[in-house]
């Protein structure tokens, strides 16, 4: 079992890593004693959740943006984007961020959650052994994927889902070939504007696709899959014919329909650009996890997120305002190591 105790965001911290200022030595693992004091300090409704944050980030992330890590953001929106506005409004049935996923034994075995079976049998026996809900270990672990990969941001993550009502509705999930009129529409339904859902869809930056093509099983869906940049709108945009890279149909169709195109280029550009969407990111992720959940019943629990590691950390000093700018892989080595070292034994 995963035994490093990592110390959770101060205050300060917190307020600083939001600013934009975070830095390794924030990152750095503490000693128990520490810990507690910390823990001491912080929202007691948070505290059980420290645990199950470091069982998520060493025992299934390995302490980075592995397969599983991925899976657990593609896991985020599968068990959200079920959620309709229409089915509340006649009061039937409705999908959400409730962790459906981990306690019905049938949804992951529908075709759209293909690739979704190996970080559901992973999170499953997190609610019993922490005692918490399924809901809010699935939220967990999305908001956490995120900040596991270098350059992805601080999501404002909430606990306290009640335990779920019903399994998700089925036929809500977007299809990659459906007509984006279609897509937008599904997103609208689930309350997510236009501009949300383009900065939602970036999360294809860490993506890899298995099922739309056999042929190209593994592929990414941009050239730097293990970071969350804003590679993946530039090259989808241009359609850039990169080896090992998956154009899927869904993003090359956003990336040029009048109705999606302007909020999918906005994300397209240098480090400045990679900030304002790492922000829209953070907050549309947000949304999502609480789509069907009353924010008021739940309990902000953010200053136990880990820092994130900001792009403009690690790249190359004399990128400038260099479209895409490249990664120095010195800085990132450091980074991941020193991640690696808090979750890891
Ligand atoms: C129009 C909306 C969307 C469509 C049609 C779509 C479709 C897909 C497809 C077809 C795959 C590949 C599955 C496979 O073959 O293995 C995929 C992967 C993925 N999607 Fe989406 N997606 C959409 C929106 C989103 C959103 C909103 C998020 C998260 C916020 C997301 C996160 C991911 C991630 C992280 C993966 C990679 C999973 C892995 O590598 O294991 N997607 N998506």
């Amino acid at each position: 079992m995963y035994s490093t105790i990592i110390r959770p965001l101060t205050l300060a911290a917190f307020l600083t890593c939001v600013a934009g200022a975070a830095t390794t030595e924030k990152r750095q693992a503490v000693d128990t004693t520490d810990t507690t004091a910390a823990a001491a300090k912080s929202n007691p409704v948070c505290t059980p959740y420290i645990a199950v944050r470091d069982a998520i980030m060493g025992d299934i992330f390995e302490g980075g943006c592995n397969d599983n890590t991925r899976a657990a953001v593609r896991l985020a929106f599968h068990d959200a984007g079920t959620f309709s506005l229409s089915l509340e409004a006649a009061g039937k049935d409705n999908g959400g961020a409730d962790g459906s996923m981990l306690v019905d034994p049938n949804e992951v075995l529908r075709p759209e959650n293909n690739g979704l079976q190996n970080i559901v049998a992973l999170l499953k026996p997190l609610p019993e052994r922490f005692n918490v809900t399924a809901g809010d270990v699935l939220h967990l672990a999305g908001t956490l994927a995120v900040l596991a990969c270098p350059g992805g941001p601080l999501i404002n993550t909430f606990v306290g889902r009640p335990p779920v009502k019903n399994i998700n509705p089925d036929g809500l999930l977007p299809d990659t070939h459906d007509k984006v009129s279609n897509l937008v529409n599904r997103f609208a339904d689930m309350g997510l504007t236009v501009r949300e859902t383009m900065a939602l869809i970036g999360a294809h930056t860490c993506a890899k696709q298995r099922f739309v093509s056999l042929a190209d099983a593994g592929d990414s869906m941009d050239t730097t899959v293990d970071i969350w940049d804003i590679r993946f709108y530039g090259e989808t945009q241009r359609n850039d014919t990169d080896a090992d890279v998956f154009r899927l149909p869904s993003d090359l169709a956003f990336s040029q329909d009048p109705l999606t195109k302007n909020d999918f280029s906005r994300f397209v550009g240098s480090l400045s650009v990679q900030e304002n969407w790492a922000s829209e990111y953070a907050d549309a992720h947000e949304k999502m996890s609480l789509l069907g959940q009353n924010v008021d019943d739940l309990t902000d629990c953010t200053e136990i997120m880990p820092a994130p590691i900001h792009l403009k950390d690690i790249v190359t000093d004399s990128s400038g305002g260099a479209v895409d700018p490249p990664v120095d892989p010195a800085k990132l080595q450091a980074e991941l190591q020193s991640t690696r070292e808090q979750w890891l034994p």
